[in-house]
Parts: C-alpha cells; structure tokens; sequence
C-alpha cells in the first residue's frame, strides 16, 4: 500500500526519489507523484499522474530539476479515484508546502469544513488534503517552525498516518510521522532518507532508525532529530540491514514471483537454520510458555493460511486448543482471551493493520504475544514478547510464496517447541520431525526441476471460467491459499474447499468439464482414501481433475507427483505447484504477475 520516500543531501534529488518509489512498487498501487524544493521561497517542483509509474516517469524524460532535498509517493487510492489530482503530494495554497500521506484520516470531513470555512481551497477527493491546509496554518502559528507544526497536527488527527512534508522556505528539510503505519529513517553519510521500509534506500545505505508510534522525525543532510508528540527529543534504535540490494533484484528471472518461488528451497533452509532441535533461548527469553490453556493465531491473507496449517500442528504436538482468527473479525469482536491465552500473530511485512489491531486488542487483554514475522524491525515484532523471524528475505511480488513457506516452516518449529515446553513430546520426536523438516528444501527443489510440463498443463486452462481446490486435513488451507493464488493472479474464479465439506453444496458446482485439483494426503495417510473417492465423486459429474500427490492417482486426468513428506509437512511441498500454476495463468492471461490489479503487499489500512 502507498510507498513513501523523502531523500535529501548530496544528490540531486530526483533520481534516489524515484529510485526509492521503484523499489516500493511491489507494496501494490495505482498512482504517483513527486515535490522537489528547487529555490527558496518559491513554489515547489510538482508531478504527479495517475497509473504506474512509468506513466511518472515518462512526462519526466529530461528533466533533471535542480533540487537536493524531495518527497515522492506512490498512492493507493482510498479516499477519491486513481486520477493525476488524487495523487500526492498534495500541496498548500501557496504551493510551497508539500505532504504525502500513507493511511487513512478519519476526521478528514470535520477537519476539511474547518478549512474551508477558513478560506482554504481543496482541489481533490483525498482525506490527505485536509492534513496540508491545517500543517500550512499550523506552520505559521509556529513561526514557520515545521516539526513544531506537524507535532500539533498529529494531535488533532484520528486514524493512522505516515507523513511527510517539505516547504519550500527550508530546503534540506524533510519533516516525517507516524502513527500506525510504518516510517524508518536511512542514514547516509551526508544524506538521509525517510521511507516506509528499508527496500526503499537499501542501495544507499544499510544503517536505519526505528519510530516509535506518535513520534515526528526532522531530518536534513546531516541531522536527524525524533521527539514524540510533545517535542521531547528521543533516542531511536539504530539498526542494520541484513538484506542487500540484489536480494531485492529480479536476478534474470522475468518476475519477481517466479524468482521467490524459485527461491524456496533456500528461504526454507534459511528459516529452519539452528532451529529444528528446538527453539533458541534467544527468541523465547522475553515470554513464559508455560500454563497455556489456549493458542489464539491471528492473520490476514495467505499469512492465515498457515496459520490454519499450524493449528494442524500445534494441536497434536503440543495438545493445546488453538483457534486460527482472520485478523480484521478478531478485533472487533470482543473475544474472550486472558493471561492464560497464547496469541501467534504472523505477518510477512509486520505491518498489517488488522494484524497489529488484533494483537493489541489481546494484549491489553492480558495475552502473551509470540510474533512470526519477515520484516525486521516492523511494528509487529516490536509490539510481542517474542518473535520468531522467517528468513525468506525481500518479498515483493505482491501474491506471497516464499513468505508463505517459511510461514509454515515457523508454526511447525513453534508447534514443537510448545510440544517440548509442555511435555508432550520427548526428544526423539523433535529430532524426527526435525530431519523431515531438514529435508524440506531438497524436496522443494525437486519439484522446481521439474515443473515445466505443470507450466504446460495450466496454459490448456487459461480461458477456464473457474478452477476449485479440494483438500482434507492439512490438504484444505493448501487448497485455499492454491484458490487465493490464482484470484489473485489469474483474476479466475477459484474456490476452496474441505473434500468432506463437497457433498454439503459444493458439488452443485460441478459441471463438465469443471477444472477441479485435488490436493491428496499422503500415500500412507488413512485420508488418503476418503479424498480418492471426493474426486470419484467430482469426475462422475463431469470434473476434469488434477491430483497433486506422492503417488499417481489413477481417476485424475493428470497428475503432479511430489515427493513424500510427513504428512503435516505436505504443505510445503503440496503449494509449489499451485504457486506455478497461479503463475502461469497470470502469464497465459496476460496480467500484471508483481502487481495485480487492486491489491496491496502491505495493507496498512484497515
Ligand atoms: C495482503 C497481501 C497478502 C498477504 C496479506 C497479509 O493482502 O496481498 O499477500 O498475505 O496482506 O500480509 P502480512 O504482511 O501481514 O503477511
């Protein structure tokens, strides 16, 4: 969701803006826009157009202002349509202020006849125009002091904002804040960034700062200065990136998806390292697991998918009761949760807002907070007691695979770990599960090597009006997320469902030549039988049928073999071919693979 970048030293600021605004491109939007300050006092430098950025960039070719000091954003649109006066910045009436906005303002209606009232004239739809009309007057009852200025703003704001703004009277500096929405800050050596997340600078530089919640950010070239709310001046933590630039790369592959699916093998590894004979002590020192009488996870999207895949896990390794909650119906539900109540939030970005609003919401209630997350540093990890990182490194396709994986990869090592603490099972087992898990990768990359006639298959579906994905124990959230994938990808209709769950009205759906796939339990499973009549069931009625199994399955049309796994581990192998086949309708269809259409890699509103 919107991108924000400021940048200001050396370097004429419009190449490190735009370069920042490309590496934010994979959070999802649907227009952009650039404020340069070029000469003191003057009107600021303004472009902005609706569409991608290469639309941006194009009525730039050439230009190369004469600016050290720059915001830059790319928006997704919530409040007014995708158009070039939408887009931010947004700018004062004399047009030498200039702000971007991440999130949403609530009062916006309130704060806007305010303004109006005053004589402040609106040229657009935003929520977001408010905010630069009331920092423009706020800036003059502060004597033009503009950090001053935007403390007293953020106080007369409800809802959750990243800002950032510039005037022209004060070129080199770039005034930022935040309030449920992410901003860090890159120091450079004689340059400095403010961006929603490190990919933005990481080029530049890998030393960061991190905000605290209600805290504003004054930076120039060679001064960064945080104070909360009421000025008091801050101490940020420092940090430094892991990640470099070419982790952020395509590395030849034509997207970014196919390089992070390809990547598995190794994202997997990544997250498993030091960790299958049992937790370190360094990851759960900050909260007690003992005396749990309830796990509660608590996720959005594809991240909820494995934490239904957990719930599998931790339930017959550590015989506790664990109830998988879709973040945004969590939080406003009023459940009933105590100190008693273990809540697993995951979170690829760390950032999701119906995500941290839940966590919080348990937290306040007492809960103890153990994070799974893949963004250092973001909010939602900050906010926990414990957090265990995915390693899966950048990533920025919007449809989320890697992430994914090791997602799992981290609900498999709590559900052992909370088996261990809660002497269920001994050490034989955790070093079992242990050498399958270490497995996993090997396995993944086998069915990378051989998943060009998969490729093949999907292109023969492409004008399918609608794919269903059937699955049974850990099989069905694999049968979702595969669903999820190819909405979001291939824009197709596909549905999910439990094999046992098809007689009770899904069935009605099929048709001939209905695409069904079938995600079959292991060979060895006791389901793996009852599924083999669900797609009995669904090919009499005309159903063309994909298994995706250890072994052929003689009813299916085709068949994609992987190779066998514990059952509860099958997920990990079982989604790398859903995720290719999501891929290649995408690509057979002729959509956008990194950015589909509508949606967002971080949704940092609710
Ligand atoms: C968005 C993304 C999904 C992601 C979900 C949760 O909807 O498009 O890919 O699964 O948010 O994101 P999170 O960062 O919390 O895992």
């Amino acid at each position: 969701m919107c991108g924000i970048v400021g940048y200001t030293g050396k370097a004429l600021a419009l190449s490190p803006v735009l370069e920042g605004l490309r590496r934010l491109e994979y959070r999802g939007y649907d227009s952009a826009g650039i404020a340069l300050v070029v000469k003191k006092g003057e009107p600021l430098w303004i472009e902005k157009r609706a569409g991608k950025l290469s639309n941006l960039e194009d009525s730039l070719a050439d230009t190369h202002p004469d600016a050290h000091s720059g915001i830059g954003h790319t928006r997704w649109a919530t409040h007014g349509g995708p158009t070039d006066t939408n887009a931010h910045p947004h700018l004062d009436n004399e047009g030498k202020l200039a702000l971007i906005h991440n999130g949403i303002i609530e009062n916006y209606v309130e704060l806007r006849a305010i303004l109006e009232k005053r004589g402040h004239v609106f040229k657009s739809e935003t929520d977001t125009e408010s905010v630069v009309h009331l920092l423009s007057d706020a800036r003059k009852e502060h004597k033009g002091d503009l950090a001053a200025a935007m403390r007293d703003v953020c106080g007369q704001l409800r809802g959750s904002f990243t800002l950032l703004a510039i005037h022209s009277d004060e070129p080199g500096r770039i005034v930022g804040a935040r309030r449920n929405s992410p901003l860090v800050v890159g120091v450079g050596d004689g340059e400095n960034f403010l961006a929603s997340d490190v990919s933005a600078f990481i080029s530049h530089t890998k030393h960061a700062l991190e905000l605290g919640q209600d805290e504003v950010v004054d930076i120039t070239d060679s001064k960064i200065t945080v104070t909360d709310l009421s000025g008091k001046v801050l101490k940020p933590r420092e940090y430094e990136i892991s990640w470099d630039a070419s982790a952020a790369e395509r590395g030849g592959f034509p997207h970014f998806m196919l390089k992070e699916i390809y990547e598995q093998p190794k994202s997997i590894a990544d997250t498993l390292i030091g960790r299958t004979a049992g937790l370190d002590t360094e990851i759960t020192a900050g909260i007690n697991l003992e005396g749990i009488s309830k796990v509660v996870i608590i996720a959005c999207g594809t991240a909820y998918h494995a934490g239904l895949v957990g719930k599998y896990a931790i339930e017959k390794w550590a015989s506790v009761p664990v109830d998988v909650e879709l973040a945004s119906e969590y939080r406003y539900r009023e459940p009933s949760v105590d100190k008693s109540t273990l809540v697993i939030p995951i979170s690829q970005s760390g950032e999701t807002m119906d995500t941290l609003m839940a966590m919080r919401y348990a937290r306040t209630h007492g809960a103890r907070v153990f994070a799974v997350c893949n963004t250092n540093g973001s909010t939602i990890p900050r906010e926990s007691d414990a957090v265990l990182y995915t390693h899966a490194g950048p990533e920025i396709a919007v449809a989320s695979t890697k992430a994914f994986t090791a997602q799992l990869i981290a609900m498999y090592l709590i559900a052992l770990h909370l088996g261990s603490v809660r002497g269920v099972i001994d050490k034989k087992f955790v070093s079992e599960i242990g050498i399958e898990l270490a497995q996993l990768p090997a396995k993944v990359e086998q069915i990378l090597e051989t998943v060009e006639p998969l490729r093949e298959l999907t292109r023969k579906f492409k004008d399918s009006g609608s794919m269903l994905f059937l699955g049974r124990n850990v099989g069905y959230p694999t049968a979702l997320e595969g669903a999820l994938k190819l909405k979001e990808l291939a824009y197709m209709h596909a549905e999910g469902f439990a094999g046992g769950e098809l007689k009770h009205g899904p069935i009605a759906l099929i048709d001939q030549g209905t695409a069904v796939i079938a995600v079959m339990p292991t060979s060895t499973s006791p389901l793996y039988e009852k599924m083999a009549s669900n797609v009995q069931e669904v090919k009499a009625r005309g159903a063309v049928v994909i298994a995706i199994g250890d072994v052929d399955l003689e009813s299916a049309a085709h068949n994609i073999r992987i190779p066998s796994s514990h059952d509860f581990l099958q997920p990990v192998l079982a989604v790398v071919p859903l995720q290719v086949i999501a891929y290649e309708m995408a690509v057979a269809r002729g959509n956008d693979v990194d950015q589909p259409r509508n949606l967002a890699k971080s949704v940092t509103v609710e």
